[in-house]
């Protein structure tokens, strides 16, 4: 953890106006030293009889970005948050937020309590509280209704969107914005001041009563409707936006402080407190820790596919130059046509204009010759999963490449070294792993194996982020399951609930008990929507492990053509243009009959059953990825697991979930189910490890 500033706040003063300058990085969070540093800055400028206001500003990239979130699970310490605000809006001389970057949760709450408000023009504004399971806490909730009505600030704390400094003084939630130097206008907008404004009793829009009653009645159902009793942070925050109109404002305050105690204490805000710290943990490589990522400007995609259409749409999202390559001419059309379907749909529904979707297009080169690739920064082939094929194509990138190009394989399973040494220049080879469709998944494993340099993995890393992806470090393995973290736990995933569906359960059955955990979908749901065939290609193309269980459930359907949703005929049967399907008695029939065939008497699995022993196959995947070094901490599983395949987020991860159940609890379930399948449920050394040891995942992170 860094260790916050001795010293992060700063009294200065220009002529009669006092500032108060906050410099706590990298995002001068509201920790306790910024709170009494401001606290003391305040009192000393009030004092001061020369002051005739005060200004509140930071140094670095934004102003304060919230409460200091790690925080949280600490003892609290004075003042608090809401007892600096007290003192800002009480204060006896006008005070002013000078606002740039995010100023976000907390960071926001503290300009509104401010008396005036001034922002940099690029500057953003917003709650976020909600992400992390949370209302916000420190008087957002009675202060934002004051400013800009019930109807906006619901709009606000339930989506957690950041507004631009236009919007924002368009909806009076500030004063003024600048395009000039954000200190010196703040300083002389200070000057022009000549009374403290009195926020806490601005009730212009409360005046209303009536309407401002029909918007929160309205949010309750809505809220109660979409979300159900589970949702405890925002039916708080209706709660403290309807007690914003009928309290005073210091009983209003105090209602809101124990609605965000509530919601702290919940497990749904701790599990996305989690995500959130893993996500950020995540892109930090402990073998590269020094590296900087080199510049990319102009990215290159070899293969058009669904793959790497998608790849080529993220990379012209984020504003970068794109060259894709494909082979002949049939090729580069079809991969014009997914793309350019992709930019009809989103002007279609009015999430692009027209002009920004041909202004995208201009950026992108298509194009069925290699040699193009000598001007690309990071080259990222993404053909079909055979190795020859990648491992030729990729020999022939190395040669065309420019010297410090980085050069990317999206294989999800190869043995990425030896793709790497075909290259050529496996120092500057890594592998970016997106997920499908990769215009809207935001994993990307970045593969590391032993040649590669600090200086490339970093630059994937910092391309990831750069198009707003979560990266993950991750190696591939070739042990247990296939492939990186995610595939590779999918595989363990996937056995269990196919040893349930020959044992006994049917398909709809486990979808649904997964679905009841918080999936999205089921597993046999996603099948049928990836397509029975692409996992089957991949089945086939590995030797059989005689170690492990083997279900022909999903061959057979393939052998009959029943291939998911593009055949209309999965494990459901879809009508035209339908996504979600009704069971389908065939298969039903089929895996009776292979029952049958394998001597094997259908038993019954309660949807408990079925829950416990697909979390404990992916907890025991997890732990043998950890020790083999394939996954560098347990936190990056939960990330991976949360971003790449549903894994509810208010839960954290699965790892997060066994450290709730214990990892003893979790060796000896797993004991007792050894027997019937070892190569799934033997529990791996790291979990036997943290058993003995007393000890949990998160120890590990
Ligand atoms: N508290 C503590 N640390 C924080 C933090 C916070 N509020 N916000 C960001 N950080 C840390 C991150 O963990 C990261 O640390 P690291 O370098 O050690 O990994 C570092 O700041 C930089 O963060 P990012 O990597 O996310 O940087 P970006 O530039 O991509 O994004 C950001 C910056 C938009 C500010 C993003 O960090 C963010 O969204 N932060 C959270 C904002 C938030 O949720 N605020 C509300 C907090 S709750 C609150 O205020 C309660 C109040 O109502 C009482």
């Amino acid at each position: 953890m860094k260790q916050a500033p001795k010293h992060p706040v700063r009294l200065e003063r220009q002529g009669t106006i006092a500032l108060i300058v906050i410099e706590n990085p990298p995002v001068n969070a509201l920790g306790v030293a910024v709170r009494r540093g401001i606290a003391a800055a305040l009192n000393a400028a009030v004092a001061h009889d020369k002051t005739d206001a005060i200004v509140i500003a930071a140094n670095g990239r934004t102003f304060p970005a919230g409460a200091d979130i790690r925080e949280f699970d600490m003892a609290a310490q004075e003042p608090s948050l809401g007892q600096l605000f007290d003192l800002i809006e009480n204060a006896p001389k006008p005070v002013v937020a000078a606002i740039h970057g995010t100023a976000l949760g907390g960071g926001l709450e503290l300009a509104m309590a401010a008396h005036y408000r001034i922002a940099s023009s690029d500057a953003r504004m917003g709650l976020p509280e909600i992400h992390l399971g949370l209302l916000p806490g420190a008087g957002g909730t009675q202060r934002l209704p004051r400013l800009i009505g019930a109807e906006l600030a619901f709009d606000m704390m339930m989506s957690g969107n950041q507004l631009s400094a236009g919007i924002c003084a368009e909806i009076g939630l500030i004063d003024s914005v600048t395009s000039g130097d954000l200190r010196s206008e703040a300083v002389a907008y200070a000057r022009t001041l000549t009374e403290v404004r009195p926020t806490a009793l601005n009730r212009t829009h409360l005046m209303d009563g009536g309407d401002y009653m029909a918007t929160v009645a309205a949010r309750r159902a809505q809220v109660k409707a979409d979300l159900g009793a589970g949702a405890l942070a925002p039916l708080k925050i209706v709660d403290c936006v309807e007690a914003a109109l009928l309290l005073p404002m210091d009983a209003g305050l105090q209602l809101e402080r124990a609605a965000f105690e509530d919601c702290l204490a919940s497990r749904e805000s701790a599990g996305l407190r989690h995500a959130f710290f893993a996500e950020r943990r995540a892109a930090k490589f402990p073998e590269a820790a020094d590296a900087k990522p080199a510049k990319v400007e102009r990215i290159a995609i070899v293969g058009g596919g669904t793959m790497g259409s998608g790849i080529a749409i993220a990379g012209l999202q984020s504003g970068f130059a794109v060259t894709l390559v494909e082979q002949g001419e049939s090729g580069v059309n079809a991969a014009l046509e997914q793309i350019g379907a992709f930019y009809e749909r989103s002007i279609a529904k009015g999430r692009l204009s027209e002009a920004q979707g041909a202004a995208a297009l201009t950026h992108l080169q298509l194009t069925n010759k290699l040699d193009t690739l000598g001007e690309a920064d990071l080259i990222i082939e993404a053909i079909g999963e055979d190795f020859d094929l990648k491992a030729s194509i990729l020999a022939e990138i190395g040669a065309v490449a420019k010297p410090d190009a980085v050069i990317a394989t999206n294989t999800s399973y190869l043995d990425l070294s030896a793709l790497a040494a075909a290259t050529g220049r496996p120092a500057n080879t890594i592998g970016l792993h997106f997920f499908a469709p990769a215009q809207v998944n935001k994993l990307v494993e970045v593969g590391v194996h032993d040649a590669a340099s600090a200086q490339a993995v970093m630059t994937g890393v910092g391309f990831a982020k750069a198009m707003g992806k979560t990266p993950v470090r991750a190696r591939v393995h070739k042990g247990f399951g296939s492939g990186y973290i995610g595939n590779a736990i999918l595989e363990a995933y996937r056995l269990a609930a196919d040893i349930m569906l020959e044992d006994g359960a049917t398909p709809a059955q486990i979808d649904g008990a997964m679905r009841s955990f918080g999936f999205p979908l089921g597993p046999y749901q996603i099948a049928d929507m990836s397509g029975l065939d692409i996992a089957y290609a991949r089945r086939q193309s590995k030797p059989r492990d005689p170690d492990v269980r083997y279900v022909e459930i999903a061959d057979k359907m393939v052998e009959q053509g029943w291939l998911g949703q593009k055949t209309r005929r999965g494990y459901y049967i879809y009508a035209e243009g339908q996504r979600t399907g009704v069971p389908n008695g065939d298969v039903l029939k089929m895996i009776s009959e292979h029952r049958a065939h394998k001597g094997i008497t259908a038993r019954k699995f309660s949807d408990r059953d079925i829950r416990d022993r697909i979390l404990l196959a992916i907890v025991n995947a997890g732990a043998r990825l950890l020790g083999e070094g394939v996954a560098a901490r347990p936190s990056d599983i939960d990330t991976v697991m949360v971003h790449g395949f549903g894994y509810p987020r208010s839960r954290g991860g699965p790892m997060m979930d066994a450290d709730a159940t214990t990892p003893s609890i979790i060796a000896s379930r797993l004991s007792v189910l050894a027997p019937e399948e070892p190569s799934l449920w033997a529990a791996a050394p790291v979990l036997t490890m943290l058993a003995q040891e007393r000890q949990k995942f998160a120890d590990l992170n």
